[in-house]
């Protein structure tokens, strides 16, 4: 008697919280608009499940979903520019994951490399996610999130070319002298006052750059640096995520955004596009050849951005 009545209040609670939350499992559909094919990576969180796929192939105007469980977290990239060599070694010269495999297996991107980072019902039911420029740039990409709700439930990313705009100390070119990505000041220069190390550990001390400003200034609502969190962090409760690598730059897309009435948050005013930058047509959509790329050695910065912010606000609760 006293466990039945024990268990009824408790599946009527868990089939409750079914219904509130919505959602057990969340999907991200991605969806290549770039003139050449992406080969996508996915990396989960030390503490979250592996996906159905950590890497495959997308060619141009191909999509493909894929469902994450419950509270996954991770990160999301586009790699390009792969082939495989005659030893059957799968590598790329952006966003390598050194597997040598078409699947990353549990490793990572090389930076540079624009990321999309997600860490699912990370506090108080919402989804954290973000797009971080902080390993530095490869290809455009961008997130919308479908039919979540939240303040700050709104689109992010890095929609423009950077790498015909990217500072030629940053640059990464190819042996035929293509800019194929852009490196963040911190691996460029390996000083703690761009890394956001050792003595620059805090936000208080790590401050924008004039490199990471030039990040910001092109993508607003992307990552810039290490404690870019409160123009660059988003979240939503409930939702499903569409990730486009080259996006069409559609300056109109600010102004449907607006149109959300939902979006009441001052913060999200950001707009994603520079208008300005734009305008000035100093970034420009570059298609590519694949072809040789110098050594990418790996400082993963931006790893666990998300699950850092989402412990600070967890921390910020308890006070
Ligand atoms: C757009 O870019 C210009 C020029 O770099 C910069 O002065 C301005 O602050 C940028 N706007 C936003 C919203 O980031
Ligand atoms: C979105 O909301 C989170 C949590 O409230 C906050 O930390 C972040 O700064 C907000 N981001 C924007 C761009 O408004
Ligand atoms: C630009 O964005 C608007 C709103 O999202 C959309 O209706 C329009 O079709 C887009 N235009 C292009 C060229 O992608």
């Amino acid at each position: 008697m006293s466990q039945r009545t024990l268990l009824i209040p408790l599946s009527s609670f868990f089939i409750a919280h079914l219904l509130i939350s919505g959602v057990v499992s969340t999907t991200f559909t991605l969806t290549n608009k770039c003139g050449y094919t992406v080969w996508p990576g996915i990396l989960s969180n030390a503490d979250a499940p592996a996906l159905s796929t950590t890497g495959f192939s997308l060619q141009k105007g191909e999509s493909k979903t894929i469902t994450a469980p419950a509270s996954w977290g991770g990160r999301l990239w586009g790699r390009t520019y792969c082939s495989q060599d005659s030893t059957g070694k799968f590598s790329c010269l952006t966003g390598d994951c050194g597997s040598g495999k078409l699947e990353c297996s549990g490793t990572g991107a090389a930076p540079p490399a624009t990321l999309a980072e997600f860490k699912i019902d990370g506090y108080g039911g919402m989804d954290y996610f973000d797009v971080s420029l902080v390993d530095g740039y490869n290809l455009p990409l961008l997130v919308v999130p479908q039919g979540g709700s939240g303040q700050n439930c709104t689109s992010t990313g890095c929609v423009v070319d950077l790498n015909g705009a990217c500072p030629s100390e940053l640059k990464v070119t190819s042996t035929g002298g293509e800019s194929v990505a852009c490196k963040s000041a911190c691996e460029a220069f390996r000083s703690p006052q761009y890394c956001c190390s050792g003595a620059y550990g805090t936000p208080d001390t790590c401050k924008p750059s004039s490199y990471s400003e030039i990040f910001k200034n092109a993508c607003p609502r992307a990552y810039s640096y290490a404690y870019d969190d409160k123009t660059s962090t988003f979240t939503c409760a409930s939702a499903d995520y569409q990730i486009t690598f080259c996006p069409a730059p559609n300056t109109s897309q600010k102004a449907s955004q607006e149109q959300n009435s939902e979006n009441t948050n001052t913060n999200t005013n950001t707009p994603l596009i520079n208008s300005t930058m734009v305008y000035e047509g100093a970034l420009s959509q570059n298609g590519a050849s694949p072809s040789m790329y110098g050594n990418v050695l790996g400082s993963h910065v931006t790893a666990g951005i998300v699950s850092f912010t989402v412990a600070i606000w967890q921390w910020r609760q308890l006070f």
